[in-house]
């Protein structure tokens, strides 16, 4: 590690509001050049460029605070250093082995200009592929506890890009994305029409989350996001529409704060990731290295799998979460009285638990387990689940002793509706609960509003919630997959028994809402994805007629797209998300399901572009077979499949999963074909993939 040291230019005058600015400090690594300026009223600005291309024009930063003496002011600029890091690191599961973590530090030291003086570090790291930066408040005479009024970070874009957006609503990212100019954006009707979500609350149609992908007209592909986001809220984007300028809006809380701080402090990183390549963007390791390394030391109990679960059966109205038909439904001793369509019953569980050992899947998730599902939703209830009380038709001990002596492992499923008081009251007895039954994993999640009232999901107390339930796992040996969390920012790197979160539209809005577009899946990698794995829950092959009374409801895909789904959208934890029975009618397609890792040494992104196609291939962790997915949106395209990756010299059987001539996700998505034939490396396979289509690929080695 190099260090240097430029100790620059002392503005004259401590008192005096400022001087003249100081000379711009710049940092550059490849093409990629940040530089640090005091504007002529004294504010500090940044600005980025990508091949002397610039990508944020001149922008503000600063942070106002609730006290009025903030950092919005002229600040002073009392010093700088420079340093640079090339190292490596192995996550303990991911799309590569290794990471390269190679970037050149500015860090500048500030001060307000007028009284009283506070103190204030901006640390920028430049990478190849983008930015990173965040505020640092150093411990002072002066700023001890304080709390935040509004970040004033600001992203002055140079043109009406193109942008691929959600709202920015404080409680969910469950929405579709929206395909528009910044000049556009506008959530008002999208939030109103979006009744499938829970909770919704976006008061500003102007705002949008993060990760917010961008594309410029002269070809290049920006992402705006944050990395490490711990004791802080969310950042959310109001786009000036006119101007093109994007500002920090961070998640409130219940009375209006933004977040309470005591220096030494620092805020999570704000992340820009710039390429003229899309395939650049989803490669991007930025976000992980701007997290801090693993806190677990003995990472040997982490182990990525694939289950299937009494799930889908719930979201298509096949059998309920509930054991009665209401929390009145009660007999003469006062007991639930059974309505006879309860899902997880033992039988059902041994059912699918037989089935997860016949096909090498290693984990059945059962929700509906425990009781509280009478009247779990819409109430604002504080105590609804205790999560160690099953319902009298789920008997815990049979379904754990004959999961263990099948090789399966139970995944256990914590609905807190909101109320996260309630959990963490919990939280150390229904880990331990699962220690003693023997579950490895937990699904939680967090439908409703939250309690603490006026909390919201993406504000900075829940963000807390989210990493104390993660620690609190951790000690318990427990892996966690988080549904309806805040987005995440890669603190499955610090965390990595967090595999996994939803807080994104997965697949179960085909079930429950008009659903997901074709377009869907070929954003996601690009937005919410670059955060960290999502817990999508592909492998639907049942596409339409499952929801009785409305034959229009339909999931948006061919089967082969769901099949490829399961390399574009990485996660350690796939669920093999349909009903048995649709499986056991297409076995075939189903061994790609049993095949697919979920633990990669490395991964190639072929061909990408958000909205329209992505092809990614991965090679398995500790192995040398290859896994390619192609997936397309509503347009039936052909995707190359360049082989390059493999050894040479080695032949490879190659086992293709494709969309049938005659398939098109709307009038014919069961339609697929599997070949096989031997390929080696140099050939270039062209795959058509239908209307909403897409393909996989195993690559075994032949010999
Ligand atoms: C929403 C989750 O995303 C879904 O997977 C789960 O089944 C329901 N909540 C009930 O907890
Ligand atoms: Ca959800």
């Amino acid at each position: 590690m190099m260090k240097t040291c430029l100790f620059l230019l002392l503005l004259a005058g401590s008192g005096a509001a400022f001087a003249q600015p100081a000379a711009p400090l710049s940092a550059r690594l490849a093409n990629v050049e940040l530089t640090f300026a005091l504007g002529a009223d004294g504010r500090p600005t940044y600005a980025l460029t990508y091949r002397q291309k610039p990508v944020v024009r001149p922008s503000r930063l600063g942070i106002r605070l609730t006290d009025g003496a903030g950092f919005d002011g002229p600040m002073t600029l009392t010093g700088s250093e420079t340093t640079d890091v090339d190292d490596t690191w192995q996550p303990v599961w991911g799309e590569v082995k290794s990471i390269r973590n190679r970037y050149r530090q500015l860090t500048v030291h500030l001060r307000q200009a007028a009284a009283p003086g506070r103190r204030l570090d901006v640390v920028f790291r430049v990478f190849a592929d983008g930015l990173g930066f965040r505020y640092e408040f150093p411990k002072q005479p002066g700023l001890q506890f304080f709390t935040v009024a509004e970040e004033l970070t600001e992203f002055a874009l140079p043109g009406d890009h193109q942008a691929f957006w959600i709202p920015g609503d404080y409680d969910s990212n469950e929405y579709p994305y929206t395909r528009s100019k910044l000049s556009e954006v506008d959530n008002a009707a999208l939030v109103r029409a979006s009744v499938a979500i829970a909770v919704r609350e976006a008061p500003d149609p102007q705002a949008v989350q993060t990760p917010l992908m961008l594309k410029s007209a002269d070809g290049l592909y920006v992402s705006l996001h944050e990395a490490a986001q711990v004791d802080y809220p969310a950042l959310q984007l109001h786009v000036d529409r006119a101007s093109a300028r994007l500002s920090a809006r961070l998640v409130p809380d219940a009375v209006g704060t933004k977040a309470y701080l005591r220096a030494p402090s620092r805020t999570p990183w704000r992340t820009v990731l710039v390429s003229d390549r899309a395939a650049d963007i989803l490669a991007s390791k930025l976000i992980l290295n701007l997290n801090e390394p693993s806190k677990i030391a003995d990472t040997g109990w982490i182990k990525p799998m694939k289950f299937v679960g009494v799930w889908w059966e719930m979201q298509i109205g096949k059998s309920t979460w509930s054991y009665a038909a209401s929390a009145d439904t009660l007999n003469g001793a006062g007991q639930l009285v059974a309505s006879g369509r309860h899902g997880a019953t033992t039988a059902n569980a041994k059912r699918h638990i037989d089935f997860a050992a016949r096909h090498g899947i290693g984990g059945v998730l059962v929700e509906g387990w425990n009781v509280g599902w009478e009247d779990w939703f819409g109430n604002w209830k504080e105590n609804v689940f205790d999560f160690v009380t099953p319902y009298p038709d789920f008997d815990v001990a049979e379904v754990q002793q004959y999961a263990k002596s099948k090789g399966v492992q139970m995944i256990m499923h914590h609905e807190t509706s909101g109320a996260a008081t309630n959990y963490e009251q919990r939280l150390d007895t229904a880990y331990r609960f699962m220690n003693r039954y023997g579950y490895p994993a937990v699904k939680t999640g967090y439908v409703g509003r939250i309690i603490p009232r006026g909390e919201h999901h993406d504000g900075q107390w829940m963000s807390n919630h989210y990493v104390r339930v993660a620690e609190t796992a951790a000690r318990h040996r427990v892996l966690v997959d988080m549904h309806e969390p805040v987005r995440p920012t890669g603190l499955s790197r610090t965390y990595p028994n967090w595999l996994a979160s939803e807080a994104a539209r997965g697949n179960e809005f085909n079930a429950f809402s008009e659903g997901n577009p074709p377009a869907h899946e070929t954003i996601l990698p690009f937005t919410r994805l670059l955060g960290g794995p999502m817990d999508y829950t592909p492998g639907i092959f049942g596409l339409r007629g499952f929801l009785a009374g409305n034959p229009a409801r339909r999931v948006h895909t061919t089967l082969a797209k769901q099949l490829a789904l399961y390399v574009t959208l990485y996660s350690p934890l796939q669920m093999a998300a349909d009903l048995l029975e649709n499986y056991e009618q297409h076995l075939d397609a189903f061994q790609f399901i049993q095949d697919v890792p979920v633990d990669w040494d490395d991964t190639r992104i072929l061909e990408a572009e958000p909205g329209e196609y992505v092809t990614i291939a991965r090679r398995q962790k500790g192995a040398a077979s290859w896994f390619v997915g192609a997936i397309t949106n509503e347009n039936r395209r052909t995707a190359t499949v360049d082989l390059g990756f493999l050894p040479q010299g080695r032949r490879y059987v190659a086992t293709l999963y494709a969309d049938a001539p005659d398939a098109d996700w709307n009038t014919n998505p069961e339609a697929y074909r599997i070949s096989r034939q031997t390929v080696r490396a140099g050939r270039k396979l062209r795959v058509a993939l239908a209307s909403g289509g897409g393909a996989a690929l195993s690559l075994v080695p032949a010999e």
